[in-house]
């Protein structure tokens, strides 16, 4: 299925009309983030401690997992997953694509930890590094770099909801797009969610060819949306 660009765009820059249930929804994902909760998903068994992003039914998690899954890719890729917290999506993946190399990083070494112990649960050999986007990876080239980032364009002084949910201004999302095509291998591509609560601006400079692949739209209005960089 192919989406139409320019309609795409346009819904993304539209914040959600019912801000009471988007307040709501947020409050009581935000409250859901704060237990320790364990998943079964694709077969998987995945623990996620508490304060670490939860890969709950009608998170971004699910959306991204789902829809990589419709994507192509080599047969034996070299994976990064930016932020990959307790590792449910590049788990996901990786058990559903079989032979390829994948590695995590995360800021918080919880989630790094969480991410780790959960591919050996499952028997998956990955790689894990705690790191603040890129600043701490050793220098190479990756085929697929997926980044489910935090969305929402909101200043807070929660620290959880912020290393999970906030990215005010669009601060973190520029930073990994101007590293972005250092990482990339030729003909490689990343695959990022973006939402109509994330800072619009970074919509009007989106870098290298960029096509939304894959969209989804919530009761209050949120709509997010899966983009595919390539350089
Ligand atoms: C929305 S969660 C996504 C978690 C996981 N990828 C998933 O989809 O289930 C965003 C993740 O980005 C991580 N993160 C936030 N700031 C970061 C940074 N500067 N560098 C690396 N990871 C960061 C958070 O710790 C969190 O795990």
């Amino acid at each position: 299925m192919s989406y139409d660009q320019s309609l795409l765009l346009d819904l993304l820059h539209r914040p959600p009309p019912d801000k009471d249930r988007l307040r709501a929804d947020h409050r009581s994902h935000l409250v859901s983030q704060r237990t320790a909760a364990d998943y079964f998903i694709d077969g998987l068994q995945i623990h996620c401690p508490a304060n670490i992003y939860h890969p709950q039914i009608g998170s971004s998690s699910l959306f991204l997992l789902s829809h990589l899954k419709q994507c192509h890719f080599d047969s034996e890729p070299l994976v990064l997953e930016m932020g990959v917290g307790c590792g449910a999506v590049l788990l996901g993946l990786a058990n559903f694509l079989g032979k390829g190399v994948y590695c995590g990083a995360d800021i918080s070494l919880r989630a790094v930890h969480a991410f780790l112990k959960n591919a050996d649960r499952n028997g998956i050999v990955v790689e894990g590094v705690e790191s603040d986007l890129f600043l701490q990876l050793r220098p190479q080239l990756f085929d697929v770099i997926i980044f489910n980032p935090p969305l929402y364009d909101k200043v807070t002084d929660d620290p959880v909801e912020k290393m999970l949910l906030c990215d005010p201004g669009g601060e973190l999302l520029s930073r990994f797009l101007c590293q972005l095509p250092t990482w990339l291998s030729p003909g490689g591509a990343a695959y990022l969610v973006v939402s109509n609560i994330t800072y619009p601006g970074i919509f009007d400079d989106l870098p290298g060819d960029h096509e939304y692949i894959s969209a989804e739209l919530l009761p209050s209005g949120f709509v997010r949306a899966l983009l595919r960089i390539s350089y």
